[in-house]
């Protein structure tokens, strides 16, 4: 089947090489020429673990194209629409790319005969929203709601197999078209519009405020001076919790620094912000939000309260990507953890293997942080009064159990995911993890 994309970003590009996986003829249409440009010669505009050899091959073939013309469309069976929806000021999506996105396919059905069977929305959007847009350019074809579920970092294995296909629709012709799309061996849940609209927010809102649950007991944990780690991993042996595979939603019921990327806090204000609009309270969804926001500065001062003052001292933050595996660094939870660590008065620098070097460079200005590079890290972490773990990168992983074993002048380690609770220290390491965990060298 000929399949059209609009909007060749994290979702637009895996969604096409997924599409294209199964056999279909993919034609992505996006607004940057430059990004099209390299779409054409098959180099992947952002980080995605396996995405760059899967997009060189896709690139050589007959069945994939890509162009900054939205009419190329015309021909296609199936039109898919995925274009960004960002946090507007009130907490709401802004819906001008999607209107904008919508009107293109107007214009091209006013002005070509076209071979659609149905347009998709797969952007995030509050519900209501697919059929106003739709219906505001007069409704040219079936349409229906196709929310996306990867996770950045495991896109491309989320995307070739994913979990379910929510199908929103108003007709067996559209449901008919999703499973064309993605074929057998997929569970697929037919449901309206609306539905699939707001299954896509809530999924998100309930990761997010289970991480903001988990936060808020680590907070009560410290206080009691229980055991933060044994209190999470007694918790997480519930086979209510650990799902089929583990960890289930045990992964996301874990201590942190709050969550980031582009789209858990993006999509929690959205729906608080649904619910405010309609006169509806929720409660539960703006505590979640509280806590998150109030997360990274609450580990920072833990960080302040072991080294007695924050000015004057050198900060290393390892990881800006909002999580391993991608070079995103939208809504990271490192940048109001460098902005606090700069209020109070620190240096800072940051590494990270793949996101500073993508990083827009007024935002690294704004933080006045120093990039570190992969060469010069040794030398950052030697030169370092305290060291944060950010992001959990393997690499980090690999590296810092002998870093941390081998350090002979002071150091603090703060490691906001417990990920190095079992290391080695050297006796003039203090270890920081979070709830309370400290210990001063030595082994656990
Ligand atoms: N990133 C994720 O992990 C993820 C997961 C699920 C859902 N979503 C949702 O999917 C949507 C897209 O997110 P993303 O992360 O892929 O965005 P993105 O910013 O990575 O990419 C969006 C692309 O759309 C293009 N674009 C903007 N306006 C356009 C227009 N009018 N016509 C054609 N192209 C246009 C941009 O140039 C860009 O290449 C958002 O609503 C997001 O919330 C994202």
């Amino acid at each position: 089947m000929k399949v059209g994309i609009l909007g060749a970003g994290r979702v637009g590009i895996i969604t096409g090489i997924a599409l294209f996986e199964r056999g279909h003829e993919v034609t992505l249409v996006d607004i940057d020429g430059d990004r099209v440009r390299r779409l054409r010669d098959g180099r992947m505009p952002y980080y995605e673990p396996g995405a760059d050899d899967a997009l060189r091959q896709a690139s050589q073939s007959p069945r994939w194209a890509a162009t900054d013309d939205a009419r190329e469309l015309a021909d296609c069976e199936a039109v898919m629409i995925a274009v960004p929806t960002p946090s507007g000021p009130d907490g709401d999506y802004e819906l001008e790319a999607l209107a904008q996105a919508v009107s293109a396919l107007a214009r091209v059905r006013r002005g070509e005969r076209v071979a659609w069977r149905g347009v998709f929305l797969r952007s995030t959007v509050l519900p209501g929203t697919t059929e106003h847009l739709w219906d505001s350019v007069g409704a040219p074809c079936p349409v229906g709601y196709l929310p996306e579920f990867l996770r950045e970092g495991t896109a491309l294995a989320d995307a070739r197999q994913p979990d379910r296909v929510v199908v929103g629709a108003a007709s067996e012709e559209l449901y008919g078209l999703a499973r064309d799309l993605f074929g057998d061996g997929v569970e697929y849940f037919e449901t309206d519009i609306r539905s699939a609209e707001l299954i896509k927010t809530v999924n998100n809102a309930l990761l997010s405020t289970c991480i903001s649950f988990a936060n808020e007991i680590a907070r009560l944990s410290e206080i009691a001076g229980a055991d933060t780690a044994d209190v999470f991993a007694a918790m997480h042996l519930d086979r209510r919790l650990r799902g089929s595979p583990p960890p289930g939603i045990a992964e996301y019921l874990r201590p942190g620094p709050g969550f980031g990327g582009s789209c858990l806090r993006k999509d929690l204000t959205a729906l608080a912000f649904f619910a405010m609009s309609r006169d509806q309270q929720s409660p539960l969804l703006e505590a979640a939000l509280h806590i998150n926001a109030t997360q990274p500065d609450w580990f920072v001062d833990r960080i302040e309260d072991a080294l007695g003052t924050l000015a004057g001292r050198r900060v290393l933050v390892l990881g800006l990507a909002f999580k391993p595996g991608t070079d995103d660094s939208r809504e990271s939870v490192a940048l109001p953890i460098l902005q606090g660590l700069a209020r109070r008065g620190a240096t800072t620098g940051v590494h990270d293997p793949r996101a500073t070097a993508v990083a827009d460079p007024a935002l690294l200005t704004a933080l006045n942080t120093e990039v570190v590079g992969d060469d010069e890290l040794e030398a950052a972490f030697d030169a370092a009064s305290a060291v944060i773990l950010v992001t959990p990168w393997p690499t980090y992983l690999e590296m810092l159990p002998v870093l941390l074993a081998g350090r002979r002048t002071p150091l603090l380690f703060a490691d906001s995911r417990g990920s190095l609770r079992d290391a080695s220290l050297a006796p003039e390491v203090t270890y920081i993890g979070i709830g309370g965990d400290v210990r001063k060298g030595g082994r656990r």
